[in-house]
């Protein structure tokens, strides 16, 4: 049922209950889901829908010095039986065999990337992705994934997803996925997105929620922290580099090693320092007016973050029904060198994009391309590739 039709109704309890509890908890919360928010298009006049082929892709990284993107992707019809962060987990109608592609901007290209030597019957199940060239050999790219694989016993209803991470390589203008490792560990609970490192030895995932299933999910929306950042080394193993934070979701890393977390449920954009033993330490936190998913750094240093500016019918409408249009958005977060940085206010937030759905419906990932003034958008739902030029 995810943020559904019980959770709506313990809201509207609870308003009636208690007046106070209602201006000071509740408004807030429903503002930021998009209840009587007015859609205001903005950037949305000169885009095109491109590689129909490349459906309920989550996420999207872009791979800056080439200007291809990689997309996690899967079917939208799985989506709408198998989406654990939002409660929706019929296992029978899963998809097992996600997959990742390429789509080369210039050339219009796009390649279904082939597994090499991954041979779990478990299969994928994709959600967040990150694509990280290595260090030493930069044409060489890690791939790091989030499988929401079945529970190997019991009722994916009461038990959950048994989710890992599985981490791959790749060459740049290849086509195959060459099988590295899978991580599983008991704190990668609920994992939405991860950022991996160069060498394809650590990454950083989010847990967007405190428990796999049941009741207590559903207090997360009325504030309460219980998601996370687990830290994983592939000979060390794993441990939180963060806890008692709220609705963790996209996670991203700038080059000079900051860390960004979303708050997707309560519309936040944390900045953190890693620390020497890899854990993370919020510095600052950026508030927006409605719910956000992923994030990437641009070439420029600018954060870009996918908003939804309806968020309750993203989860009620379209991921029942992905043909529902959904409203989609792109912020950028930038610092502030402004007259009013003066006054304390350190970062800038612009709403580079907006759209009622009908050009861009469903968007979770919004990746801008600087050198080339291309926004790239697609969803976990979408049934398109939207590409805009700002
Ligand atoms: C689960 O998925 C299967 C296969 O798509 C479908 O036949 C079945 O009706 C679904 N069950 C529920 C409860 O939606
Ligand atoms: C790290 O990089 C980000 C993105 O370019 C920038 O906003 C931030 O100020 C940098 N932090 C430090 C400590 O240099």
């Amino acid at each position: 049922m995810g943020v559904g039709r019980l959770l709506l109704n313990i809201l509207i309890v609870l308003a009636a209950i208690g007046g106070g509890f209602y201006q000071l908890k509740l408004k807030p919360v429903l503002a930021t889901l998009g209840i009587g928010r007015v859609i205001q298009p903005v950037g949305n006049t000169n885009c095109a829908a491109v590689a129909p082929e490349l459906q309920a892709c989550e996420k999207v990284v872009l791979h800056q010095p080439s200007g291809v993107i990689y997309l996690a992707c899967s079917t939208r019809e799985s989506r709408t039986h198998w989406l654990p962060n939002t409660l929706t987990l019929n296992n029978t109608g899963a998809s097992r065999a996600d997959y990742v592609a390429t789509y080369d901007p210039k050339s219009q290209r796009v390649t279904k990337l082939k597994t090499l030597g991954f041979d779990s019957p478990r299969g994928l199940s994709l959600h967040g992705m990150d694509v990280v060239a290595s260090t030493t050999n930069p044409s060489e790219l890690y791939v790091y994934l989030v499988n929401h694989r079945a529970p190997l016993t019991g009722d994916a209803n009461v038990v959950g997803a048994d989710s890992s991470i599985e981490v791959f390589k790749t060459t740049l203008g290849g086509s195959t996925l060459e099988y590295v490792r899978t991580v599983d560990s008991p704190l990668i609970e609920t994992p939405n997105d991860v950022t991996g490192s160069a060498d394809g030895q650590e990454f950083w995932v989010t847990n967007d929620h405190g428990a796999k299933t049941g009741l207590v999910r559903q207090l997360e929306l009325l504030g309460r922290s219980a998601t996370s950042v687990v830290y994983c080394h592939a000979t060390e193993g794993c441990k939180y580099a963060i806890k008692n934070m709220h609705g963790n979701n996209g996670i991203t890393q700038a080059p000079n090693g900051t860390f960004y977390v979303i708050d997707s449920s309560g519309g936040k954009l944390s900045i953190l320092d890693k620390q020497a033993d890899n854990t993370l330490v919020i510095t600052d936190v950026i508030s927006t007016d409605r719910a956000l998913d992923n994030i990437m750094v641009d070439s420029q240093g600018h954060v870009w973050a996918a908003g939804f500016p309806k968020a309750l019918v993203l989860i009620q409408e379209h991921f029942k029904n992905p043909d529902i249009l959904s409203p989609s958005n792109a912020f950028r977060f930038s610092i502030n060198t402004g007259p009013g940085a003066f006054y304390g206010e350190k970062y800038k937030v612009d709403r580079v994009f907006e759209d009622d759905g009908t050009i861009a419906s469903g968007t979770t990932s919004a990746v801008y391309d600087a050198d080339r003034n291309l926004l790239f958008l697609h969803g976990i739902a979408a049934d398109k590739l939207v590409i805009c030029k700002l």
